[in-house]
């Protein structure tokens, strides 16, 4: 199909001036490579912009005005006017925990009466819970829940979606849930990257009876397992991209991350980093060390952790939906920025620690908690999300030859989606160049 989007109020490009990203005369632009600084700001506005797409990629991108007359109008060309509306591309939550079993709202009622997440975990509750739930789930039934999820994201505008395993923790649920999130692909319009994540917690089999203190967890046999038989195996099925590690205060430790995330390396995932979340572990060092590609959280970074990461071009990818839900800290953005670290934002959604889904309230959560600006923020939860899953040469702006993934929203200006952080304001949506939402 060939569609015209034209007349638009705001057309939000996310492609910078040369001069921002400080590439001098600047011919080239560096795609899929993250923003930083000053260029989290440059959102490319055009205004009475028009955006023409032909069989799902974008094949001119300019005024109105100057393009209209340029344009051969075939006969299927569907045109639609924009006028007073704001299009901009869809949004990519790069880090979601997607697919589960079950639910943990009795944990949402302790903690509202004052337990910690961390608590709750302690008891065997939390991830665990989950991982019981998930490995008892059919997978009509995973698939089935996840769509519904699916479906709701898309309305919010969400046209990419990362998802992680790490609720099976054994290795036939960890394939189920990898496996599911492919077949989500077939099943839906938005595109589902698949994370392995056997690294999420140490499952109950590798724990001691009648105690789940550190102590008596066999944590090298457990650690073994993911390296000798989850990461090969998940890997010769191509089942996942990447691999994340949760390290952090009573999970897997910096060694530990290390070991997972070279192994995975090893067998051609890249690898990602729950990092310094509950408290400063060291973990954003791993992220610097092992060449991470994005380091999540960060509620808890060190200096040192901080600097590694930029050295290393690692992406912050941050979660303030979380930081709300469990009453925790928020990161500090805006040190990370005035550093030159790229940074990013996704939902986190999972069913303990925050279930929101849509992205323009982690938006607004952004400006108000890690002091982004509107800007900033719209950069993170698009472009820079794109680069945290390695698809910024593809996706994440609206630019000639990228993949048609765009919005059309009912706002004046972006700046409303944070400012009216709470309400659905997408009318469009359009992904791989084909209306999924609106007309
Ligand atoms: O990103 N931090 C680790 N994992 C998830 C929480 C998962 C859960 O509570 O089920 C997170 O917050
Ligand atoms: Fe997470």
């Amino acid at each position: 199909m060939h569609l015209i989007i034209q007349h638009i109020g705001q057309l939000v490009t996310l492609s910078p001036s040369p001069n921002a990203l400080g590439e001098g005369r600047g011919e080239v632009k560096p795609l899929g490579k993250a923003r930083v600084g000053l260029a989290m700001s440059e959102l490319g506005i055009i205004e009475d912009g028009l955006v023409a797409i032909e069989n799902g990629n974008i094949v001119a991108v300019g005024k109105t005005s100057e393009l209209k007359p340029k344009l051969k109008l075939l006969p299927h060309t569907k045109v639609i006017d924009a006028g007073n509306q704001v299009v901009m591309p869809g949004f990519v939550d790069c880090h979601t925990h997607l697919v589960y079993g079950g639910s943990r709202e009795n944990e949402f009622e302790m903690r509202v009466s004052g337990i910690t997440y961390q608590e709750i975990a302690a008891k065997g509750g939390g991830i665990r819970s989950t991982v019981k739930a998930t490995r008892l789930a059919s997978r009509e039934v995973l698939k089935r829940d996840a769509l519904k999820r699916l479906d709701r994201m898309l309305m919010w505008g969400t046209t990419t979606v990362e998802s992680k395993s790490g609720y099976g923790l054994e290795t036939k649920s960890e394939i189920k849930q990898l496996e599911v999130i492919k077949d989500l692909n077939d099943l839906q319009a938005i595109e589902v990257v698949p994370t392995f994540m056997g690294a999420h917690e140490f499952p109950e089999e590798f724990r001691g009876t009648g105690d789940s203190g550190q102590g008596t967890v066999d944590r090298d046999g457990y650690v073994k397992l993911i390296c000798e038989e989850m990461i090969p195996k998940v890997a010769e099925a191509a089942l996942a991209e990447f691999c994340d590690v949760f390290c952090d205060q009573g999970v897997f430790t910096p060694e530990e991350a290390i070991k997972i995330l070279e192994t995975a390396s090893n067998f051609g995932m890249i690898p990602k980093i729950h990092a310094d979340e509950l408290a400063s572990v060291g973990a954003a060092e791993v992220a610097g060390k092992v060449k991470a590609i994005s380091a999540e959280h960060l509620l808890y970074p060190s200096q040192a952790g901080l600097e590694l990461m930029k050295a290393a071009g690692t992406i912050a990818v941050l979660l303030p939906g979380t930081s709300l839900t469990i009453k925790k800290n928020y990161a500090p953005a805006r040190k990370m920025i005035e550093m030159g670290i790229p940074v990013a934002l996704a939902t986190d959604l999972n069913p303990g620690s925050c279930t929101i889904e849509n992205m323009p309230f982690i938006i607004g959560l952004a400006c108000l908690y890690l002091g982004l600006t509107p800007a900033e923020a719209i950069c993170a939860a698009t472009y820079n999300a794109a680069c945290a899953i390695k698809r910024g040469d593809r996706i994440g702006s609206i630019e000639e030859g990228k993949q048609a993934d765009l919005l059309i929203m009912d706002i004046p200006n972006y700046r409303y989606i944070p400012y009216h952080y709470a309400v659905n304001y997408v009318k469009t949506v359009v992904k791989k160049g084909r209306i999924v939402v609106g007309q």
